[in-house]
């Protein structure tokens, strides 16, 4: 069971977000795009227990944490843990079906990763998730072309240098990219260390 202090301190506000943002008294499904070392999963779901999770990774030690968790607690409502790669098409995302899903919960990877997974999770999402169904990402983001405070700019520098592809991402790119696929950008919130939660429903296109 890997320990992501990040995930610690972040799990309680996401849950907060997503009590507000899903209903729950009744059955729902969601997945959970690059679910880490697994605290946030299993988190969620001994609270939110009308959802079955679905989480994911691409790292293959991720994967290892997220099962060592489900076994830890021993959830009936989180699904083992399936190999994702958010760059590629759905149609590899592990046999999910487009319109089977009520939520998308992608946390920290947006900024972290090469641009093509952020525009593969929404075009992705766009597709799995039911009319009306919710993704909801979580991190730093830039807005209108600035990224504040300096802290993140400091912390954009830094993944920057890491890897020239990473980088905080603006809200207002995002929303484009998003709505593309028929997600719109319905709301969002302020989380504490000056990350923000981004609400992105799934809509009719006409
Ligand atoms: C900063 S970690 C965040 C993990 C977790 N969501 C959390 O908040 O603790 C970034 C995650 O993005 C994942 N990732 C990187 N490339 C990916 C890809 N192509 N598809 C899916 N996940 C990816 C990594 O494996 C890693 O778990």
């Amino acid at each position: 069971m890997l320990n992501a202090a990040a995930a610690e301190r972040n799990k309680g506000p996401i849950l907060a977000v997503l009590r507000d943002c899903v209903s729950t008294d009744r059955p729902l499904q969601a997945l959970e795009i690059s679910s880490g070392t697994g605290q946030h999963v299993t988190h969620f779901a001994q609270t939110l227990r009308n959802i079955c999770w679905q989480p994911s990774e691409y790292d293959r030690k991720s994967l290892a944490s997220i099962e060592a968790y489900r076994a830890h607690y021993r959830l009936a409502n989180v699904r083992p843990a399936i190999y994702l790669d958010a760059s590629m098409p759905c149609d590899h995302w592990g046999g999910i079906q487009p319109e089977s899903l009520d939520l998308v919960l992608n946390i920290n990877m947006i900024h972290i990763s090469p641009m093509a997974c952020t525009e593969g999770l929404f075009k992705g999402a766009g597709v799995i998730l039911k009319p009306q169904g919710v993704l909801l990402t979580y991190g730093p983001y830039a807005m209108n072309g600035q990224i504040t405070p300096q802290s993140n700019i400091d912390f954009d520098y830094s993944l920057r240098q890491r890897n020239p592809e990473w980088g905080l991402r603006d809200i207002s790119h995002l929303s484009s990219i998003a709505q593309k696929s028929g997600l719109f950008l319905e709301k969002i919130v302020d989380m504490p260390a000056n990350n923000k939660c981004l609400l992105f429903r799934k809509e009719s296109l006409v």
